[in-house]
């Protein structure tokens, strides 16, 4: 283990307290030998918000209206009757159509997750290990298995004084609605009030669709709402994807952060 991370981790008692969850899982702080297992997780999660951009796109009626309008497309010509040639273009024109939002999706997913994946994922030990304020705490089934949850905590440097971050909160598909999410949630919270954070921001997204009834249970009021910079004017015109920052002061306590994993600190 580097030095830095060891040297902490005796300092505070906090950063090696192992926590068992009900659902048989471990919550405790990431060690040097789990940052590409980290990275992996986040990457996972959030490459899920390409396929949830696409879905809340396909349900919007501006745009069944275009693709209806790319298969009708073929017969306004001035062509003559149907044939095979034309019900091949009715059936093309929706299908590249709707391919080309995925893939417009699939730009905005990969933005949306390049910044940390480049940024503070890139350099876990020097955003969430050695700062006193900062931490990060991955989830283990068992305790001995593969990581399955992750959840992060850093100064917000942009915010008003005494602000945090909660932010990398992901938990493998196969082992979500247990409890383990709101676990490493209120793990993070109990960490920035005992850290003597004032306020706590999240930035999310309407595509984190289960993330959002945490959040909001646990108390935390929209802030701000805009469309990511990362999405183009006509895709966002068709996805109407809205990222949000979120905020809660961490003087308020809430029953909706509740359950075992509680803010005992
Ligand atoms: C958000 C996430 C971490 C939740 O993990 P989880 O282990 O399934 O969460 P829990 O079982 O502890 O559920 C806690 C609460 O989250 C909400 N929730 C979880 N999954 C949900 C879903 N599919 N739909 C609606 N709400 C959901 C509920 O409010 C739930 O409380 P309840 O069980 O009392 O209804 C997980 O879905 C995930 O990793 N999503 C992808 C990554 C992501 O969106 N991260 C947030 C980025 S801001």
């Amino acid at each position: 283990m580097a030095e830095p991370c060891r040297r902490r981790m005796e300092e505070d008692e906090e950063e090696v307290e192992v926590e068992e969850v009900p659902g048989g899982f471990t919550i405790r702080p990431c060690w040097p030998s789990d940052f590409e297992a980290v990275r992996r997780l986040y990457q996972e999660a959030a490459a899920e918000q390409v396929g949830t951009a696409f879905r809340q796109a396909l349900q919007r009626p501006a745009v069944l209206a275009l693709l209806g309008l790319c298969a009708a497309l073929p017969f306004l010509g001035p062509w003559p009757g149907p044939g095979p040639g034309l019900w091949a273009a009715a059936l093309m024109g929706p299908a590249l159509a709707a391919a080309s939002l995925y893939g417009a999706c699939l730009r905005f997913g990969r933005a949306s997750a390049a910044g940390p994946l480049q940024e503070d994922l890139a350099d876990i030990d020097g955003y969430f290990l050695r700062p006193r304020d900062a931490g990060l705490w991955v989830a283990q089934l068992g305790g001995a298995g593969p990581l399955v949850g992750m959840v992060a905590v850093m100064a917000e440097t942009e915010g008003p004084a005494g602000s945090c971050e909660l932010c990398r909160l992901a938990v493998a598909p196969g082992l979500r609605r247990c409890g383990l999410g709101r676990a490493l949630f209120c793990r993070a919270l109990r960490f920035a009030r005992a850290r003597g954070y004032r306020l706590c921001l999240i930035y999310t997204s309407s595509t984190n669709t289960a993330a959002l009834p945490l959040y909001k249970a646990a108390g935390f009021r929209l802030h701000q709402a805009y469309p990511p910079p990362e999405i183009g004017p006509l895709v966002q015109l068709l996805c109407q994807v809205t990222d949000y920052i979120l905020t809660l002061r961490l003087s308020d306590t809430h029953p909706g952060e509740g359950g075992s994993a509680g803010l005992g600190a």
